[in-house]
């Protein structure tokens, strides 16, 4: 039983330090290992799984994460439903540093990661994935976002309710013409990691939900020398305290795993996975 959770959290390492007894677990996947071990403990009566995104100490970037064995390694312990932390880019003046965004909606714009578990390479095991197209036209869990809005607004810091999260290739913040097409496209925040991250949990039936700080306005925003990953960490720092805040009352506001009223398990329709899901 210690070694189970329901819901899980990828984000910092500041987030798992507030859980009673924690339990550090290493998980292996078909996938190869996850950013790193997952780390299980109890807020409010709810078993959870928190994951460093980035591994203890930061040390890989967003376009090297295995965004396949996190998303396993987390569904492999229980894990059902998904709150995803993460530092975004403002791409509208009002959305400045310290707004707490809970997107609806996502446009990928990475290059090259590995966004399906349906990709035809073979498993470890020998066996071949079919191919499967999972329905993701609302990426986000309405219920997570749900949970999460309540969660912010109980703690006094009103996030904004939808808005479309751009995720570049990175590692480089993008330049002042592409911040401000991204800004004309209608898209609001822009960041790193939400993508493959939010299809690869629909496609294991998890629910997913972003979490999305504003850490700074995108190059296109804002008229100095453009972003730097000291502001970035420097502001994802100052609200580290209360974004934990919300992340703990968002998984206390979620409903029970096997009671979600969500369609977030039925993306795949039913096609045939050809492989057991952990
Ligand atoms: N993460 C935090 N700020 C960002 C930005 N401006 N662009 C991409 N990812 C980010």
């Amino acid at each position: 039983m210690s070694e189970q959770a329901e819901i899980g959290v990828i984000g910092g390492s500041g987030f798992y330090s507030f859980l009673d007894d924690v339990t550090e677990i290493t998980v292996e996947t078909p996938y190869g290992p996850p950013s790193d071990s997952l780390f299980l403990g109890e807020t409010g009566g709810r078993r959870v799984a928190f994951l460093p995104r980035h591994g203890r100490g930061h040390h890989l970037p967003p376009h090297r994460i295995n965004y396949r064995a996190n998303l396993w390694a987390l569904r492999s312990v229980g894990v059902r439903q998904v709150l995803g932390p993460c530092a975004v880019g403002g791409l509208r003046p009002k959305y400045g540093p310290g707004t707490l965004v809970v997107p609806d909606q996502l446009v990928d714009r990475t290059k090259g990661r590995t966004q399906s578990y349906f990709d035809g390479e073979p498993l470890p095991d020998g066996t071949v994935p079919p191919v499967i197209h999972a329905t993701f036209a609302d990426p986000y869990c309405e219920t997570g976002r749900d949970a999460a809005l309540r969660a912010a607004r109980g703690r006094a810091w009103e996030a904004v309710d939808g808005g479309t999260m751009c995720v570049i290739e990175g590692p480089r913040f993008s330049t002042r013409a592409e911040s401000r097409w991204h800004a004309a496209q209608g898209w609001d925040v822009v960041g790193m990691t939400g993508h493959p991250e939010a299809v690869l949990a629909r496609e294991l039936g998890l629910c997913y939900a972003s979490l999305a700080l504003v850490t700074d306005l995108d190059a296109g925003a804002e008229t100095g020398d453009g972003v730097s990953h000291e502001e970035v960490l420097r502001v994802f720092g100052e609200n580290i305290a209360r974004l934990r805040d919300v992340l703990f009352d968002a998984v206390r506001h979620l409903p029970a795993s096997d009671a979600r009223a969500c369609h977030c398990d039925a993306a795949l329709g039913g096609q045939d996975t050809g492989f057991a899901l952990p």
